[in-house]
């Protein structure tokens, strides 16, 4: 049998060809990691892997022909038709296969019961920059994987950005952060854009601006390892400008209403997992 940490002669399954597994297919192709032969999803409907099908992959809308030619198996539905695809293709899944599941708040051991008994299972929360290879991911493996599936979904998911492994509690509040966060932010582009088309600015130049000032702050924070806060100050002179616009938003209640949306999204999170009420 072949190394299970190799992803040179791997085969990955997308059941679900939504967004997600658009933005994961896509990834994975441009950092090389799979070749387009090795990638099947499926989908009810022709019309529903009308898109993933433009990357050149395989697809069908047979859940268990995906499974049955993949050796990972992503469940990239949403998270209520989690049970029902699992149940479709359980009679298909052996201890060959490492089912990877990215829905969001169900839990591992809900995800093993709908499989046979032993299956492999990793859950991972990705986010969509995946798409762009800038992924902000967390994995927690199950209780039945072999030796290497951890590694193994860890280096997919680095090939696409970054991944780390935690304990599975802490997912819904990943999910809650770095899996709805790029909603947040383009909100925040979307609305920072506004105010510079206010001031004047042509649109497509202030999405420009937006977007890399964004993108800038974000790298610099990853790349001083300062404080945020720290970095804030230090764009804040005395009596200038951004100082005027800081405590503006301060006023409006923008750090709260971050915090509260995370919150929020956290509890819908526990929700869907039925682990409590939203
Ligand atoms: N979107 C995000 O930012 C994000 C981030 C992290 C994790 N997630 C998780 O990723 C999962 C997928 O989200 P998404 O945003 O990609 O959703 P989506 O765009 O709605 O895609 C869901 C896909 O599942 C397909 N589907 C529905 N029923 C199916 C079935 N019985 N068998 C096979 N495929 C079926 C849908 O086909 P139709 O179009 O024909 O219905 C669609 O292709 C969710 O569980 C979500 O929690 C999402």
């Amino acid at each position: 049998m072949e190394d299970d940490c190799s992803t040179s002669t791997m085969s990955i399954g997308f059941i679900g060809a939504g967004k997600m597994a658009q933005a994961m297919t896509r990834g994975f192709l441009a950092s090389g990691i799979v070749a387009k032969e090795r990638i099947t999803a499926s989908a009810p409907t022709p019309q529903s892997i009308e898109l993933i099908k433009t990357f050149g992959i395989n697809v069908t809308t047979n859940n268990r022909l995906t499974v049955e030619k993949s050796k990972v198996v992503v469940v990239a539905v949403k998270p209520n038709v989690v049970p029902v695809v699992l149940r479709e293709v359980s009679s298909c899944v052996t201890r060959d296969h490492l089912v990877v599941s990215i829905a969001a708040g169900v839990k591992l051991e809900s995800i093993e019961r709908d499989l046979p008994p032993e299956s492999r299972v990793v859950r991972v929360m990705p986010n969509t920059p995946c798409l762009v290879q800038k992924a902000a991911s967390v994995l927690s493996t199950g209780r039945w994987v072999k030796n290497g599936d951890g590694e193994l979904v860890k280096k997919l998911m680095k090939s696409v950005g970054s991944c780390e492994e935690s304990s599975e509690p802490i997912l819904d509040a990943v999910t809650a952060l770095s899996g709805c966060g790029p909603g947040y932010i383009f909100m925040a582009i979307d609305a920072l854009a506004d105010g510079g088309v206010k001031c004047g600015l042509p649109r497509e130049m202030a999405i420009q601006l937006a977007a890399q000032t964004v993108q800038g702050a974000a790298n610099m924070v990853l790349e001083t390892g300062k404080h945020p806060a720290q970095l804030k100050d230090d764009v804040c002179s005395p009596g200038g400008a951004t100082i005027e616009a800081v405590s503006r938003l301060e006023k409006a209640g923008f750090r709260g209403a971050l915090i509260e949306a995370v919150e929020t999204a956290y509890q819908k999170a526990l929700f869907l997992g039925g682990g409590q009420k939203k």
